[in-house]
């Protein structure tokens, strides 16, 4: 049972997030590290870039779930953490064949991957986009008003970046309550704070409202040079950990 914040009643995470990045570089050769389900659906996959974008994203994930529960690293251990996806795309972590004590989530982009590690029970979403210019018409299609305020209040570069944080924020919050953009972007307002500021992690409040989806997520958001991270969940909670040295 969580504790409730007694300002908000909003449910406190008792643990924090833990957080990784990783590129092509870092991801081990072969496939002795993948479990004997998920070899399986790498081999399914038909695009080598989305098979390559699949397993930064497994491995990642693989590591920072060994990480939190303080698993060996060699590659039989990570060959006993098998993550799946569920029917509507949301991953699951199976630990030796048992449900495991965390959730996750992931993103991957540009042949850069991310992973946030939570407790089990815990709803959380992460995503992870390049600051880089987007068309005219990019924010006026996916914003609404709040949001275009925030973004045509900056120039040029801190206008991308806020821009891609802004997106960042809705796809974080569309992982978090599982449905994907099958909900449309303009029922999630990204309320992020600081938007200049670079380097650490700052608070970011969404909300979700579509039909009778209500759903006020916390979380935190961060810009470290060309790219813009971002993490929320279903309770108030402390920054997200580094599961690694950053
Ligand atoms: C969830 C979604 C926003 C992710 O967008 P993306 O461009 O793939 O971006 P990312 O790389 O940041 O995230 C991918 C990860 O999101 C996770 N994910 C996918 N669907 C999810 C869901 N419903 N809930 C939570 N997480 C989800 C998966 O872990 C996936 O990685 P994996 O397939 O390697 O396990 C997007 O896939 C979506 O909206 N899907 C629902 C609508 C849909 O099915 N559209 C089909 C194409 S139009």
């Amino acid at each position: 049972m969580y504790a409730t914040d007694p300002l908000t009643q909003a449910p406190v995470g008792t643990e924090k997030a833990t957080w990784l990045t990783q590129s092509h570089a870092h991801m081990a050769p072969g496939e002795g590290w993948l479990s004997p389900n998920e070899v399986e659906r790498c081999r399914a996959f038909r695009f080598s870039k989305r098979r390559e974008d699949w397993k930064l994203g497994r491995w990642t994930a693989k590591l920072n779930v060994a990480r939190r529960l303080g698993l060996t690293e060699d590659v039989s251990s990570l060959s006993a953490i098998d993550i799946s996806n569920d029917e509507d795309g949301k991953p699951h972590v199976l630990v030796a064949g048992d449900p495991s004590a965390c959730a996750l989530s992931i993103s991957h982009r540009a042949g850069r991957a991310m992973c946030t590690v939570v407790d089990s029970g815990v709803r959380n979403g992460c995503d992870l986009e390049l600051c880089e210019p987007h068309g005219e018409t990019f924010a006026a299609d996916y914003f609404n008003a709040e949001e275009l305020a925030l973004a045509h209040a900056r120039p040029g570069a801190d206008r991308d970046a806020a821009i891609a944080l802004l997106w960042a924020a809705k796809e974080s919050a569309v992982k978090a309550v599982g449905t994907g953009f099958r909900i449309p972007t303009g029922s999630i307002t990204a309320l992020p704070e600081d938007i200049t500021v670079r380097g650490d992690w700052r608070p970011l409040n969404v909300a979700v409202d579509y039909a009778d989806l209500h759903e006020a997520l916390h979380g935190w958001w961060r810009i470290d040079s060309a790219w813009v991270m971002t993490w929320v969940s279903d309770r108030r909670s402390a920054p997200p950990a580094a599961a690694l040295a950053y």
